[in-house]
């Protein structure tokens, strides 16, 4: 039997652990000889919306172009593995709607132990007034009201909240 597509989607603040939980997850599902690609926001906007920044506009407009990449690519029987902040609701319903099998993972974790981690240093720009925008300084971050699956990095390990996700997905019927 084939393997169904689908797109995982991570919403979460930036040092969250989206990047990490997301390629987690992407070496296991090909473990399982699934096709998998990532789409991850730092890689993303250095090519498909380089031209983009971090305006509410700009940020649905980053959104909009992956989901359209996410939709193609898990119609034709891939793992898309999709980590962005997408901080609004809206935009999020947006990538529900368009993406057939989609499945929101909500990556929570409080802005303060985010702040800790600070793994390239931007909160401390983003404070110091260096970076403009900046989620969940001056930047707003929505809560999702739609997760599908939420795990939660300040208590759980990379392991743990990995484990929780295949879990969700073998539930779901998308593992073999
Ligand atoms: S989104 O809001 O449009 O979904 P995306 O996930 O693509 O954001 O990009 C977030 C990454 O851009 C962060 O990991 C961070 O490295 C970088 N970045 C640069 N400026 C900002 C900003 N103002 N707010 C959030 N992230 C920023």
């Amino acid at each position: 039997m084939e393997h169904k597509g689908f797109t995982l989607w991570f919403t979460g603040l930036a040092c969250s652990g989206k990047t990490v939980l997301a390629d987690a997850v992407a070496e296991d599902l090909k473990k399982r000889g699934m096709k998998v690609e990532r789409l991850d926001g730092d890689i993303v906007r250095e090519s498909l919306t380089s031209d983009l920044g971090f305006s509410e506009e700009d940020r649905n407009e980053n959104i909009k172009r992956v989901t359209f990449v996410a939709k193609l690519l898990s119609r034709n029987g891939v793992a898309v593995l999709a980590s962005f902040i997408s901080p609004y609701n809206k935009i999020r319903a947006y990538s529900r709607n368009e993406i057939d099998d989609y499945i929101l993972v909500y990556v929570k974790c409080p802005i303060k132990v985010c702040e800790q981690r600070d793994v390239k240093g931007m909160y401390a720009k983003a404070r110091a007034g260096e970076i403009k925008n900046f989620t969940g300084i001056d930047h707003p971050f929505e809560e999702p009201n739609h997760a599908d699956i939420i795990v939660e990095t300040d208590k759980q390990s990379v392991e743990e909240s990995k484990q929780i996700i295949l879990n969700a997905l073998e539930k779901m019927g998308y593992l073999l």
